[in-house]
């Protein structure tokens, strides 16, 4: 059994989706506890911003004819594929920036995309996935800056509708009260969204590790 990590945290010390990550990692290893884990860290090892348009356009290319860059994005992409290909269940770590989706794992997703086990066929079609999701702030109906989170919606859009992924997600806002002082008359119910949130991390994992679909 093997499971894919990918983390996507900026500040890994500090870091609440690794934390969260972490919850769902140990419910699979507790079930699993001989399985491999297949670590990918895109902020920490970022997948170079050239290498998704040297892979789309040595897919236009014939292969005796791609540039150097060209064959070293194509092989970078099926080493990112291979690594989802190969998993029996897959966890993706990934904050909220910038009121958008994480720049490391855009450029990762675009990249792997061009794998044609990815992008064309349906090879991740029902694969068990957990997909935490931390944002600073507080963007729930209601809420002043409701509709500012740019980055969920399009996370849930292509790891679920495009790939077919049985997708569960995590999700913690508030992650800055007790950071940011402007925050703290939220600090009880950021508190309660923190322990709500590692209560579904340990049910997302528990589900990932008897491989069962969301649904059920
Ligand atoms: C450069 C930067 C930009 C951020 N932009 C936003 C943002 O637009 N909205 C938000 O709610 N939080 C934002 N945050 C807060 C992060 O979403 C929050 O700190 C989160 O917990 C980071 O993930 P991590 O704890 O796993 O590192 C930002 C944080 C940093 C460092």
């Amino acid at each position: 059994m093997t499971l894919f990590r990918l983390d996507a945290s900026i500040m890994p010390a500090t870091s609440a989706s690794r934390a969260l990550g972490d919850i769902v990692e140990q419910e699979w290893a507790t079930a699993h506890p001989e399985s491999a884990v297949t670590r990918r860290d895109v902020a920490a090892d970022p997948v170079p911003a050239t290498a998704w348009q040297n892979a789309v356009l040595g897919g236009f290319t014939p292969e005796a004819d791609r540039s150097p860059a060209q064959l070293e994005a194509g092989a970078l992409a099926k080493t990112l594929a291979d690594e989802l290909v190969n998993a029996d269940a897959l966890l993706f770590d990934v904050p909220l920036y910038n009121f958008g989706v994480s720049q490391h794992f855009k450029t990762w997703y675009d990249l792997v995309l061009t794998d044609p086990r990815i992008g064309g066929a349906a090879e991740l079609k029902g694969k068990p996935a957990t997909l935490v999701t931390v944002l600073g702030g507080n963007y729930d109906d209601g809420t002043p800056k409701e509709g500012w989170n740019h980055s969920t919606a399009w996370l849930v859009r292509v790891l679920q509708d495009v790939w077919g992924l049985d997708l569960r997600v995590v999700e913690r806002s508030f992650t800055l009260v007790g950071v940011d002082p402007a925050l703290n008359d939220f600090t009880e119910m950021a508190a309660g969204l923190k322990s709500d949130a590692e209560e579904v991390a340990r049910k997302s994992g528990r589900e990932l590790a008897e491989l069962r679909g969301a649904a059920s």
